[in-house]
């Protein structure tokens, strides 16, 4: 380490646990601290980005805002991995249904991430790279989900796009065609910073609109929603 503070992280070393929520919204990050975690402690705040450190049932857990797209993602999970010596970034956040039976609330887990994005150019390798979650995380959120027992939720590939108002009619049946449930901005930046770094991530998303029938959660929705991914993902970290 020794790299800390970083160019968007003023925390100290130390400060974050070995497990990271993340979701896009920093509002979020603070009622998730504020609500969820004890003696939660203000460790970041560059840009607004409040990042906490607490506990949750005994457990030393972080919790702080990816921003949107996956060049904000790719900064935050980057300068967490590589000198914070955080272990488990586990992404937060909300998707739009691809699937014509996925609904609203539905939790998906991306176990892969596909994307439109130019980000594993950097990696110069000779193939196409295939973003996949964390074997162990995905398989412990699929046992918390179950015992639950009242959670509808996919697992499968998600899409991360860098487009939100896609000009391109076309591009969610393209996508559907390949079986892909939901679109995000995040995952696939997260992924592939795992794993070049070795370290471990998921994706847990609730999904808030959707691409096929444009119904759209109301606030309300997205709260309660919110509090099921959370749960899933505070006992998964
Ligand atoms: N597109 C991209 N990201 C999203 C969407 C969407 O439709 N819904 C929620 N996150």
């Amino acid at each position: 380490m020794g790299n800390t503070p970083t160019p968007h992280i003023a925390a100290k070393e130390g400060d974050f646990a070995k497990t990271v929520l993340m979701p896009g919204d920093p509002l979020r990050a603070k009622y998730v601290a504020e609500t969820f975690l004890e003696d939660a402690r203000l460790v970041n705040n560059v840009r607004g980005v409040n990042g906490y450190t607490g506990t949750y049932h005994g457990k030393r857990v972080s919790v702080m805002a990816s921003g949107m797209g996956m060049p904000s993602m790719g900064i935050y999970s980057y300068e967490l991995y590589h000198f914070y010596g955080v272990e488990n970034i586990i992404r937060i956040g909300t998707a739009g249904a691809i699937q014509p039976d996925l609904r609203i609330r539905d939790v998906v887990l991306g176990m892969g991430a596909c994307t439109d994005s130019a980000f594993a150019g950097q990696f110069c390798l000779p193939g196409t790279f295939a973003p996949i979650a964390s074997y162990e995380l995905l398989a412990k959120a699929v046992s918390v989900i179950e015992e639950m027992g009242t959670v509808r939720y996919r697992v499968g590939n998600v899409l991360s796009s860098d487009v939100f108002y896609n000009d391109n009619p076309d591009t969610r049946d393209l996508w559907q065609k390949m079986g892909v449930l939901a679109v995000e901005m995040e995952s696939a930046a997260l992924y592939m910073n795992a794993a070049r770094c070795g370290k471990n991530a998921l994706t847990i998303c609730t999904i808030s609109d959707s691409l096929v029938t444009g119904e759209a959660t109301t606030s309300e929705e997205r709260q309660t929603s919110f509090n099921d991914m959370l749960k899933i993902a505070l006992e998964t970290a």
